[in-house]
């Protein structure tokens, strides 16, 4: 199996994703770590603890990161679309044991360095731990196999119209992790385009519903999840580890990716050449078969309540 980390911000897609690893023989998950994002860095890695215990996983350790973003904090007056408590008030019960005490980006570095196999490393939420990770340990996140991230977006975004959640929210950040020239991590971005539509629709979360007890509580989750996008409930996470499990889904395209880092009202903004001439490129999603991806997640996911 191939092994792999996440850092995520659970969040009701990030506890979608953390269920697809953890349903997924072929990922070998050595480690989750946390970041501040949809909701506070406490909540967030008791999130995650709790996604982990409820798929069977509570043995898997879990470092936290980054409270803040690295240099502004993100100033918004939207309403939480996760809810007050990050998975939509499902209250999962509160996972034994204790996080390990090791910082996000100091576990992250430990874990890949002593790994036999090269790690690939999800980023599903903003990027402040990965260019912490980056920034102080650049030979080990050089030994990476692949960074796989959900976040960007070439088209509208769903913070601002210039800029997607998790780059919105600490693009410096982002700057550093989707353009370091001195850590050559081969990295694929799965943005906001193409997850925005792949969502479930009624009668997939009526599956998810019906498959047991970690479909029922990821369905109730999902519930409240729109966006206020239409018919679908995003999953924009779970897509960036199917984009790993499944690539022959997904069309991909080489681009050179510039991050606006600035103070104006494209702060946030990626910018994607798809046509970028010579240097350094990030693999971008730019299409995926939605349907047979959501098919690919749901089958996972479902499996899990015949497993555990
Ligand atoms: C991203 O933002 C977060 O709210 C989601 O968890 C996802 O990682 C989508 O823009
Ligand atoms: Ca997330």
């Amino acid at each position: 199996a191939r092994a792999v980390m996440i850092d995520c911000d659970p969040g009701i897609d990030d506890m979608m994703a953390l269920l697809t690893i953890c349903a997924s023989p072929e990922l070998d998950l050595r480690g989750v770590t946390t970041v501040g994002g949809n909701v506070g860095i406490e909540l967030t890695t008791r999130n995650a603890r709790s996604v982990l215990a409820l798929a069977g996983r509570g043995d898997v350790p879990v470092a936290a990161g980054a409270a803040r973003s690295l240099v502004r904090v993100p100033v918004t007056e939207k309403k939480g679309a996760h809810g007050d408590d990050g998975l939509g008030g499902i209250t999962l019960p509160e996972a034994p044991g204790a996080p390990d005490p090791r910082p996000a980006a100091e576990f992250l570095a430990a874990t890949v360095a002593a790994s036999a196999e090269p790690v690939t490393l999800f980023a599903v939420g903003p990027l402040t731990d990965v260019a912490l990770f980056y920034a102080m340990y650049p030979q080990v996140a050089a030994r990476l196999e692949r960074l796989v991230v959900m976040g960007g977006s070439i088209g509208e975004g769903n913070m601002t119209p210039a800029a997607e959640f998790n780059v919105w929210f600490d693009p410096e950040a982002a700057h550093r992790v989707l353009t370091d020239p001195g850590v050559p991590v081969p990295t694929t971005l799965v943005p906001l385009d193409v997850t925005r539509r792949t969502g479930l629709g009624d009668a997939d979360l009526a599956a998810l519903a019906g498959s047991g007890r970690i479909g029922g509580l990821t369905a109730r989750a999902l519930g409240g999840y729109r966006h206020g996008l239409g018919a679908v409930t995003p999953v924009h996470d779970a897509v960036a580890v199917l984009a790993l499990l499944h690539p022959e889904l997904m069309t991909t395209r080489p681009a050179r990716i510039q991050v606006d880092a600035g103070d104006g009202p494209s702060r946030g903004n990626t910018v994607i050449d798809l046509h970028p001439g010579t240097g350094p490129t990030v693999d971008v999603v730019v299409d995926a078969d939605h349907r047979a991806v959501v098919d690919a997640l749901l089958d996972r996911v479902t499996s899990l309540d015949r497993r555990v």
